[in-house]
């Protein structure tokens, strides 16, 4: 008798959490979430309200891979035998975020084939939301010409990635040989390990960025500032960028020629003085 008040208890927590449910909407991501070959990256996905579907079915399907889940977990534990293999033993949920209606999945090692649209599904209350993954490969370009500047001007070396990819999440480096000219890593500008001597004269372009060009100004040249660059997305790749710092202009043909006959003109002058005041001794 105990027991089966319980169990009407229990089916009736149970039915009010779908109800509940029922009322709330899951969230993907609506910007695509962006890593790179070899990463773990985490697939967001959540209920609005924060509901447990501990002992929900949550699954993680793939555009193009309509026959096999990336994930399907059903009463409390992944169902191996009907996750796609390609994904076997590379994927979580977040057992401890479930009872707060989070279901983002993780994947470990991302390769350039799991790019694509996912969807995180709570079939039992018809949810569904869409996250879409970018997996980036890209090649970073720096300048096979030299760039040429004059002491004191301000020169931007150029480098870029291709095809174009949103760098702002990861981190830059710009180094001249071993020394570090400009790091940027969490979102902004890292002034700290910069080089003394760059110190307040370097910066990115933050709009460019977004684009993948991660281009370096540099400001107020020295002769000391010239030499070999390397521009780099440590997660990526690195290429260089070759800086030659120009004297600043020395008087140029025309001064010089014209300083020349002014010193020959003022010479004779002189002379024809000198010898003019002799004939009239
Ligand atoms: C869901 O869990 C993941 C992994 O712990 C976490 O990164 C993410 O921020 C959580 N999302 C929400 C909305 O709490
Ligand atoms: C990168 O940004 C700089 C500064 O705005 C610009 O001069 C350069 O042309 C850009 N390079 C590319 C490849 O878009
Ligand atoms: C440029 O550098 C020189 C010497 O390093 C310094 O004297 C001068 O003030 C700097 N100019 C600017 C505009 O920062
Ligand atoms: C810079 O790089 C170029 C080409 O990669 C090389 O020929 C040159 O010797 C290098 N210069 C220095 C100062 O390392």
């Amino acid at each position: 008798m105990k027991e089966s008040v319980f169990l009407a208890l229990l089916f009736t927590c149970l039915n009010l959490t779908v109800l509940l449910a029922a009322q709330t909407q899951l969230i993907g991501s609506h910007q695509p979430i962006v890593a790179l070959v070899g990463d773990d990256v985490v697939l967001p996905c959540h209920l609005e309200s924060a509901i447990s579907v501990t002992y929900e079915t949550v699954v993680w399907t793939k555009a193009g891979l309509e026959l096999k889940y990336i994930y399907y977990h059903q009463d409390g534990r992944l169902l191996f035998e009907k996750q796609d293999p390609s994904y076997s033993l590379r994927t979580r949920l977040f057992m401890d975020e479930l009872p707060r209606g989070n279901i983002s999945m993780k994947i470990f090692k991302v390769k350039l084939s799991d790019a694509g649209t996912y969807k995180c599904s709570l079939p039992t209350i018809k949810k569904e939301a869409e996250v879409k993954l970018i997996v980036g490969q890209s090649d970073v370009i720096g300048s096979d010409q030299p760039v040429k500047v004059l002491v004191s001007d301000d020169i931007i070396l150029p480098c870029h990635l291709e095809p174009p990819l949103d760098v702002t999440t990861l981190s830059v480096e710009w180094r001249r040989g071993p020394v570090l000219v400009h790091v940027y890593r969490n979102r902004g500008d890292d002034p700290v390990s910069q080089d003394q001597n760059f110190k307040g004269r370097t910066s990115l372009f933050p709009d460019e960025m977004t684009r993948g060009n991660i281009s370096l100004k540099l400001t107020n040249v020295t002769e000391q500032d010239a030499g070999n660059y390397t521009c780099s997305v440590p997660k990526l790749q690195r290429s260089s960028v070759t800086l030659v710092v120009e004297p600043p202009p020395a008087l140029g043909f025309h001064s010089t020629f014209i300083i020349i006959i002014a010193v020959i003109v003022l010479v004779a002058a002189v002379i024809g003085a000198f010898l003019k005041n002799r004939k009239i001794k």
